[in-house]
């Protein structure tokens, strides 16, 4: 897969963990920065990848500052993203059977290396089931095409 990743400083060294880690499993990843320990604003590198995504030019994205928290909330401003902060590997798993998320958000204050790679593996290896939660997602599609018309 094409995986889009992003970081701020809080999250560069779990980013560099797991881009390690995606390539020995034979992704491609895209890194939209962080590039080092420096201070960097988590908008300006988790929007860039939230729009690889939304593009298209990236199957999925993996972004990661401190709590996870701000980067989920940037990537789930841009239409056609489903962002998801997990920190455990039920809602990993869910987040793919049921939201059918594109983007998964990680905090690198709050898990561990280890745990890290748990959820990334599990999240990428997770389809998403269909059914009913085809008319959820679905709905989620249609507000972004709504509230993009109306502001
Ligand atoms: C940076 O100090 C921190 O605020 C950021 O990494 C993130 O946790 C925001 O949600």
């Amino acid at each position: 897969m094409k995986i889009a990743m992003a970081s701020d400083h809080a999250g560069f060294q779990m980013k560099r963990m797991l881009k390690e880690f995606l390539a020995s499993l034979g992704h491609e990843v895209r890194d939209f920065g962080a590039d080092s320990e420096d201070p960097v604003d988590y908008p300006d590198t988790g929007r860039e990848a939230a729009l690889s995504v939304a593009a298209g030019d990236s199957d999925v994205g993996i972004l990661i500052c401190g709590t996870g928290i701000g980067m989920s909330i940037v990537a789930n401003k841009v239409p056609g993203i489903r962002a998801a902060l997990c920190n455990d590997v039920v809602c990993a798993r869910l987040t793919r059977e049921h939201n059918d998320s594109n983007v998964l958000a990680l905090g690198a204050r709050v898990i561990g290396n280890e745990t890290a790679r748990e959820l990334v593996g599990t999240w990428l290896s997770t389809d998403f089931v269909g059914g009913r939660h085809t008319r959820r997602v679905e709905k989620i599609s249609a507000m972004d095409r709504e509230f993009r018309k109306a502001l």
